[in-house]
Formats: C-alpha cells, sequence, structure tokens
C-alpha cells in the first residue's frame, strides 16, 4: 500500500500538542529516516484544569496548563532548539465535537488523463455537501478510487478514463468548540499548523502498518471520551466517540466506597481490573475513610467488591462502542482487529472483558513510531500526542482541499498558513 507519504524530510522538527481531559501533553519531535521515525527530542505533560469531555470550561486554567507544558517540552529540547520558542503546534480535536460522514463522488474525466486538479474537484464537490456554518471541516480522506467501474485503485492520477468515482471520509467538527480550543491555544503564543481527530492520531502512532491495511479500529479509552477510528486498505475510514472514560469509573468507586475522587483514583490504579477473577475473592484491600476524624482507622473490603463497581461501567461503554459501530453500517468490513489505547486501556483485563463484548480479538497499543522516549510518557496515555507527529508528518494533504487546491504548490508550511488564516 502506498498509504504514507512522507512529505516531511529527515532533520524536521514538529511539535504536537495534546489537550486532554485529564491531561495536556506535549511532544517535540525530530524526523529521523524516511519510515517517518520520530525521535522525541521534548516532552512536556500536567493534569488538565478547565477542560470537561473534550471540551474547554475555563479558558484561563486551560491556557496556564497550556502554557507550562509546552515550556516543559520547550527546555528539554532547548539545545535542539537553539533557544528559540515553539511557535507552531499540531493539536488533537476531541472525538467529541467530530463527526465522520462517508461520500461518493462522482466525476467526469472525458477520456483525458486524470489529473491532480481532477482529484481535487472530486474532494472539493464532497466538501461542498458537508459545509455547514456551525462547522468546520477536519479532514478529507479519499479512501478509495474507481476509475470506470474498475475498483481498488490506489493512486488514479495519469490513468485515462470517462468517469472517476472516489469515496471520501469528511471528518466535521463543532466551530465553537473548536473557537474556545483555539483561543487557548493562541493566547498561549501559538499558532495551530494543523488539526487532527484524538483518535486517528491515536490509530496513526499505534497500528502497525498491516492493522492499518487489512482493517482495525481503533479504541481510546480516555478519562472524559471514549473515541475509536476504524482503519481500512489504509486509511481512516469512519470516527466516533462517546462522552465516558475513565473518570467515570473513579467517580463510580468514590461514590459507591464514599470515598474521595483522589483515593478512588488510586484504588482504580492500585487494584482495579475489568473483570473479576475467583483468586479476587479472598483478596481484601485497604479502604481509606471520608473526613479527617476517621482518617488512620481504614477499612478492609474485598477485592472482588471494587470489582464488581468498575467491571459494569466499562461494560457500558463497550457496549456503546459495539453500538456506534453497527451505527456506523461497516461493521461487517471492520475487521476482527481491536487495538486499545489511551489511559483507561491500561486497567489490567481490558483485553479480555473487550474482546467478550466486542467478539473481536484485542491489544493494547502504545506509541511504535518514536525513539528516545522517557519511559515515564511511552504508555498508552500518550499515543495520541505521538501520533499528531505522524499526522503532521505524513497527512496534511488530508486537510480540507479545496483551500490548498488554490494556493501555489511551493511550501506545504505556506499552504497550511494561508488555510488557517481563512478558517480562523
Ligand atoms: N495505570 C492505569 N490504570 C488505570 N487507569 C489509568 C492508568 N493510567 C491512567 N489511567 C486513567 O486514564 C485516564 C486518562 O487517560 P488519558 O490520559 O488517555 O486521558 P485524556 O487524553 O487526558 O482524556 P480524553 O482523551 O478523554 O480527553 C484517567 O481516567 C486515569 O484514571
Ligand atoms: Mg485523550
Amino acid at each position: 500500500m502506498s498509504y504514507k507519504k512522507t512529505i516531511r524530510p529527515k532533520g524536521t522538527l514538529l511539535a504536537a500538542l495534546d489537550v486532554g481531559s485529564s491531561k495536556t501533553s506535549c511532544f517535540i519531535g525530530r524526523i529521523i529516516d524516511d519510515k517517518g521515525t520520530f525521535e522525541v527530542v521534548g516532552v512536556g505533560h500536567h493534569p488538565s484544569k478547565g477542560i470537561k469531555n473534550g471540551s474547554v470550561t475555563d479558558l484561563d486554567a486551560a491556557e496556564a496548563v497550556i502554557r507550562k507544558t509546552v515550556h516543559a517540552a520547550e527546555n528539554m529540547a532547548a539545545d535542539i532548539m537553539k533557544g528559540y520558542p515553539l511557535r507552531e503546534v499540531v493539536v488533537n480535536v476531541s472525538g467529541m465535537h467530530a463527526r465522520s460522514f462517508g461520500h461518493s463522488v462522482d466525476v467526469d474525466i472525458g477520456s483525458h488523463e486524470i489529473t491532480d486538479n481532477d482529484v481535487r474537484r472530486a474532494l472539493a464537490k464532497a466538501q461542498e455537501r458537508e459545509a455547514k456554518e456551525n462547522l468546520e471541516l477536519i479532514h478529507t480522506i479519499p479512501t478509495l478510487y474507481r476509475v470506470d467501474g474498475q475498483d481498488g485503485i490506489v493512486d488514479p492520477r495519469g490513468m485515462f478514463a470517462e468517469k472517476m468515482q472516489v469515496d471520501i471520509n469528511l471528518v466535521t467538527c463543532d466551530a465553537v468548540a473548536l473557537r474556545n480550543m483555539a483561543s487557548c491555544i493562541e493566547r498561549s503564543h501559538l499558532d495551530i499548523s494543523a488539526l487532527c481527530v484524538g483518535a486517528y492520531a491515536s490509530g496513526l502512532s499505534s497500528l502497525v502498518d498491516d492493522e492499518i491495511d487489512l482493517g482495525a479500529t481503533v479504541i481510546d479509552i480516555g478519562g472524559g471520551v471514549t473515541s475509536f477510528a476504524i482503519f481500512h486498505s489504509g486509511f481512516m475510514i469512519y470516527c466516533d466517540s462517546i462522552p465516558l472514560g475513565g473518570k467515570n469509573i473513579t467517580s463510580d468507586i468514590a461514590k459507591g466506597l464514599t470515598i474521595s475522587l483522589e483515593d478512588a483514583e488510586r484504588l482504580k490504579i492500585l487494584y482495579g481490573k475489568a473483570m473479576s477473577s475467583q483468586n479476587d475473592d479472598g483478596e481484601m484491600i485497604e479502604v481509606p475513610r471520608l473526613g479527617e476524624d476517621e482518617r488512620g482507622k481504614p477499612n478492609h473490603i474485598p477485592r472482588s467488591f471494587l470489582i464488581s463497581i468498575i467491571q459494569p461501567r466499562i461494560e457500558e461503554i463497550l457496549e456503546m462502542v459495539r453500538a456506534r459501530l453497527v451505527d456506523s453500517g461497516l461493521k461487517d468490513i471492520v475487521g476482527r482487529r481491536v487495538v486499545l489505547t489511551g489511559g483507561s486501556s491500561q486497567i489490567s483485563g481490558m483485553c479480555k472483558l473487550t474482546e467478550h463484548v466486542l467478539d473481536k480479538q484485542a491489544r493494547i497499543g502504545k506509541p511504535i513510531r518514536l525513539t528516545g522516549i522517557p519511559d515515564a510518557v511511552s504508555g498508552a496515555s500518550f499515543s495520541t500526542v505521538a501520533g499528531l507527529l505522524t499526522y503532521a508528518a505524513e497527512h496534511v494533504d488530508e486537510m480540507p482541499a479545496e483551500i490548498m487546491a488554490s494556493v501555489a504548490p511551493e511550501s506545504i508550511i505556506e499552504r497550511i498558513k494561508l488555510w488557517l488564516k481563512d478558517n480562523w
């Protein structure tokens, strides 16, 4: 497959920012080969503030965290960046605000050679159909070309034809939500060089090439949102999300055991499991009491009781994902492969429960296209931010093509800037 288009040359420095419901993270990476591998040269991460279920709820608080996070990454990369501050970042759009639409578009070629312009005409035609006042277009991804009825064409340019048909995945985003996020980032003196839906980025960093080609669904279970993206034949063909994640599990534990959210989070990470097993019955765990007076007088509960709080919530999340997969109409072509990622995928037993609920093969995914990554940021929580780097390096031509088509193609960066100027 030729889905990988390495646009950026070796040595290019790129920066990515993921403002999540739980944590904000920034990676600065340098491309080190022709396969799109990044050496991570700067990293920053902080617990998010002013973000709920992927939306900005407090501009000042979110901005302060973005600044701190970016500064940490800049400091780590200071030698390589020669003291210059970061100017541009590629940014994650929460799945909460994104919607994916499949379109099939015909264009007449009239027995000529198919040109770049014919492809752009097709993409622009699809984009017109989704052009709505309160929506921004994030991705325009041609997923399949048919030339005079012949399927399976990877790149139709140069072929002679009467008619070309293109299947396109258009991803739009709520314009108000995006504007609030952009405002926090711009107030931190950063330009947005590209936007990418979170689950798409997570897939780009955690799926192996065969999974992207043969078909796989990446499910990113974060703090406030669970989002998924379906990959097939080298492309992201669909994405969707539900507004539930690890924070809901933590608050279920806090309510169920009458303990603070902080203690509930700690218990979840130390003793949480997605499914109970016989061994858990006899095991007792220590639960702190709520309220200062009672601290120091811990309570003991069976671990199985903690799991009985966690399991139904994870089942609910996975069942909602299953329903959305059915709604997508792609159930039959998505294949049996699921890759779980995001912070909450790390709850033990998650793969087994996923296999049970979705009737698919599951594995945990974490960033694989990076080197030099500190251990603390190499896990599943960082798949999105890592994938944003890959997106910025290889997929910027999936940004809405209509505007790009009207701009001289000298420099990708200039084209993106123009696109952003017209759109923000
Ligand atoms: N080792 C772990 N075991 C269980 N849960 C974990 C672990 N590490 C992190 N989590 C959970 O992962 C969640 C955060 O995941 P992540 O960092 O992917 O979220 P986010 O990207 O900030 O949020 P979102 O994508 O929902 O906007 C939290 O609810 C946290 O409790
Ligand atoms: Mg996330």
